[in-house]
């Protein structure tokens, strides 16, 4: 009985610690589209009805990701921004969409997504305004939260403008409090971390994991490369704070997705989908889908790609080396085998002197070292290595701020495990720290420094 009892207490003890948020939502990273980065504030549909701010915007982007692909890929969300509000609250104090942009009302526009299939998102703030002006939810959470459940809402954003960064810790958990008790279910994004680290506080991860689905760590995302790097830097240089708070349920978001916009190259698109599937990041796009070219399309549309996001496992990768413009950055994916992971593994280059860098490493000197060897294939161009062992040097050229993303599949035929032991679920504790590994000279042959 004794024995019961502790289990039992270890279960809940392991579920507190570990487990964070349970509304079951986002077991892997939210896909979708976000229509900010791309579109911002523009409310001027008199003038540029194309591409204001209305309901007709979100409609054609859920008619474009239906019948072109995106939806059956796992991009199943579509998402407000900021600026549908209307100034105004309701006689009775709710918030309602501007009437001339959205007049259809939103639930009309969240029944029109689902009716496609498609989960629908709001943007609001926790302060006195959002961003950009409207009204914000502070004293109002339970009525706001209500609303959202009533208009059928599947996600809500919300923005830290016009709050004290230091009400957070308790604001973002009433909030979610609210919404939990609305009793639909609603992923949660929060930009609690960002505003204090933005204030020189430190963010609690305990709290806020247990709080949100997803949270941002970092500035918004501008339509550059200058942008996308400051991104990847941030999250490689604070990945010891950052990188143990993701899993299923509860992620880091490094923001929208720029591909197809006006700032990257095709290197650069290929650099920001690969560097944001090693983050286990949220894919969501910000890019006008009516008139995106076919090859920006074909990178969101890459299914190795996603499938490396969307690992089940979710554990977010690391940076593990760094020198000369070159980086390494490793995710531990599934299958795993005999405690060892198989890894997605991404040679991004920082440099813009012309010509390819060739990088050349044993995968043991990357911590891979599996003696039966791993699968290779490059996701984006689809080439196949075949088995590569541990200490077989492996060379891949990167473009100028390019990147080279392969997948290594554990080799699981060298007949050592049993087949029981083949099946068993993954425990975590039992396997070698995947990073572990971080003594190691990745450069043998050096052709390009
Ligand atoms: C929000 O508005 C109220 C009422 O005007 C004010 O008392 C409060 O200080 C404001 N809060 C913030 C964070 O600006
Ligand atoms: C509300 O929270 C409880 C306890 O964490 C959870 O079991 C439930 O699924 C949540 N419901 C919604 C609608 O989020
Ligand atoms: C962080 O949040 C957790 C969970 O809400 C709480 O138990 C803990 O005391 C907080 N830590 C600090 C330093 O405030």
């Amino acid at each position: 009985m004794t024995n019961v009892i502790w289990a039992v207490v270890g279960i809940l003890v392991f579920c507190a610690c570990v487990c964070g948020l349970e509304n079951g939502l986002a077991r892997t990273p939210p896909m979708g589209w976000l229509a900010w980065q791309r579109f911002r504030c523009n409310t001027d549909c008199v003038n540029d009805p194309h591409n204001c701010i209305s309901e007709s915007l979100f409609m054609q982007m859920a008619d474009i990701i239906v019948t072109q692909g995106y939806r059956d890929l796992g991009y199943d969300l579509v998402s407000l921004d900021d600026c549908w509000l209307s100034r105004e609250r309701d006689a009775r104090g709710r918030l309602q969409p501007d009437p001339f942009r959205f007049p259809s009302g939103i639930a009309a526009l969240a029944d029109y997504m689902h009716k496609r299939g498609l989960k629908f998102g709001i943007y609001e703030d926790y302060g006195n305004f959002t961003c950009a002006g409207y009204p914000g939810i502070l004293g109002h959470l339970q009525t706001d939260a209500q609303t959202f459940g009533d208009w059928g809402v599947d996600y809500v954003k919300l923005d830290g403008c016009y709050s004290h960064p230091v009400d957070m810790d308790k604001g973002y958990p009433e909030f979610g409090y609210f919404l939990n008790k609305t009793g639909r279910p609603m992923v949660y994004s929060c930009s609690w971390p960002f505003y204090q680290i933005f204030s020189r506080m430190q963010p609690n991860y305990t709290a806020i994991i247990n709080t949100c689905n997803l949270w941002r760590n970092f500035d918004d995302i501008q339509d550059s490369w200058e942008s996308v790097q400051r991104i990847i830097d941030y999250y490689g240089d604070n990945q010891d704070d950052i990188v143990p708070n993701a899993g299923p349920g509860h992620w880091n978001d490094p923001d929208m997705l720029i591909i197809g916009n006006f700032g990257l190259s095709y290197e650069q698109s290929k650099s920001q989908m690969a560097m944001w599937a090693i983050f286990a990041a949220p894919l969501l796009m910000s890019v006008d889908l009516r008139t995106i070219r076919p090859e920006y399309k074909a990178i969101l549309q890459n299914k190795a790609v996603i499938a490396i996001d969307q690992d089940p496992l979710g554990i977010q990768g690391k940076r593990i080396y760094k020198d000369k413009g070159i980086e390494i950055w490793a995710r531990p994916i599934t299958p795993v085998f005999q405690r060892h992971y198989s890894y997605a593994v991404a040679f991004l280059n920082r440099r813009t002197d012309g010509t390819p860098s060739e990088v050349s490493v044993t995968l043991r000197e990357l911590g891979l070292d599996f003696t039966g060897g791993y699968s290779i294939t490059d996701v984006f161009d689809g080439v196949h290595y075949g088995t590569v062992l541990p200490d077989k040097r492996f060379k891949v050229d990167v473009n100028p701020s390019g990147v080279v993303l392969v997948r290594c599949d554990l080799v699981k035929s060298t007949g050592f495990g049993t087949r029981s032991q083949f099946r068993e679920p993954p425990q975590q504790n039992a396997f070698r720290n995947p990073f572990q590994n971080n003594l190691f000279s990745p450069f043998g042959q050096q052709r390009h420094f």
